[in-house]
């Protein structure tokens, strides 16, 4: 964690109380999460309660107190995605990323979760890569999905 980064972040929104939230916001864009440290370090230079930092952190859904992955996955478990075979895709990511659902990969590029329902049930099953969507998804396309995003990854490393 960058404490320049942090402090860049603070600087930006004004180092104001009243722009904790928009703080938050960028923080969790860059990092994926809200490291508690980082909590405190906002809560001190701010002089805001750290209670006051964990309640909006836990209080909007937008924030993550855990990494959710620079690439998170969400695999629909909703009823039409559950008959077209969700669960053996959500398998298949779990033995290709190697985690359970609800975890990050350890080098954090990959976070997965399972969701009710994303209002597109016609395109069962269906996942999400952060904003983007993949319909009438197969076990063997998981291993493409995947691979778009590694090489995402690789290509930003040699940058
Ligand atoms: S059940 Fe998966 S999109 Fe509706």
């Amino acid at each position: 964690m960058e404490l320049a980064t942090i402090e860049g972040i603070i600087r930006q929104h004004g180092a104001q109380k009243s722009g904790l939230i928009a703080m938050l916001q960028d923080i969790q864009h860059e990092y994926t999460y809200l490291p508690e440290d980082v909590l405190r370090h906002l809560s001190r230079t701010l002089n805001v309660p750290l209670s006051r930092a964990y309640s909006l952190a836990t209080f909007y859904r937008a924030f993550s107190l855990k990494p959710k992955g620079r690439h998170p996955i969400s695999v629909c478990l909703g009823t039409a995605c559950h008959v077209k075979g969700a669960v053996k895709i959500l398998e298949k990511f779990e033995r290709e990323l190697g985690i359970k659902t609800g975890q990050t990969t350890p080098d954090l590029n990959f976070g997965l979760e399972q969701v009710r329902c994303l209002g597109c049930c016609g395109l069962a099953p269906v996942v999400t890569v952060g904003q983007d969507l993949y319909g009438k998804v197969t076990v063997t396309k998981v291993d493409q999905i995947i691979k778009r995003y590694r090489k995402q990854e690789t290509a930003h490393a040699k940058t």
